[in-house]
């Protein structure tokens, strides 16, 4: 499916256009795994996972990345009601060690930029060698945190509306969808 190809009539209900095609994000995503096999051939790096909205696009990047990786899966909640606090609650680290090691955040989407920031400074404080990050989505908003960490991969631009698909959820569904596609306002 392309970008702005029409939406499956499954789903026309729900998503009112596609953003990113499925041919679109594989070809995306293969390039950028064969780019961190490059800066991470022989370091073993650590990709640490955040679920849920991450888990396609990192089943598909660890298997672009030809070169010895480890995956680990955390989650990472922020306090929407407590948008100021910039709290983040991130659970999945307990005695994990990533001391000396080598760690590449991958998210699904960059808002915000809180949960990046408040991950990054996390796992920094537990000893990392390196730790860069690498994001499915960035959206190009006005609500960017300047606290926001540079996030050194980044697969796709997007406009500031609200995305499902390939991972991302609304209420927990339209994760399968194969595609990027904007949600339809109810
Ligand atoms: P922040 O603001 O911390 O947001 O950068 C990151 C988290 O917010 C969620 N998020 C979205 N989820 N469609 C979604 O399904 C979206 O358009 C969207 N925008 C933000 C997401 O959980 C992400 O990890
Ligand atoms: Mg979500």
């Amino acid at each position: 499916m392309e970008s702005g190809g029409e939406v499956p009539a499954a789903w026309a209900g729900q998503v009112g256009e596609v953003l990113l095609g499925s041919a679109e994000i594989g070809a995306r995503v293969t390039a950028l795994g064969a780019e961190l096999a490059a800066a991470y051939d022989g370091k073993n790096p650590v990709l640490l996972v955040v679920l849920k909205g991450s888990f396609i696009f990192a089943a598909d990047l660890s298997r672009a990345v030809d070169t010895a990786h480890e995956l680990h899966f955390i989650r990472a909640r922020s306090y929407v009601g407590d948008v100021s606090s910039g709290e983040v609650d991130v659970s999945g680290l307990d005695g994990v060690s990533l001391d000396g090691r080598h760690v590449v955040v991958v998210e699904d989407i960059v808002d915000t930029g809180l949960t990046m920031a408040a991950l990054m400074r996390r796992i920094e404080a537990m000893g990392a060698a390196s730790v860069e990050a690498i994001t499915l989505l960035q959206k190009e908003t006005v609500r960017r945190r300047p606290e926001t960490p540079p996030v050194r991969w980044v697969a796709f631009t997007i406009p500031d509306k609200f995305v499902v698909g390939y991972g991302l959820d609304f209420d927990q569904r339209l994760r399968h969808l194969p595609f990027v596609g904007v949600m339809r306002k109810p």
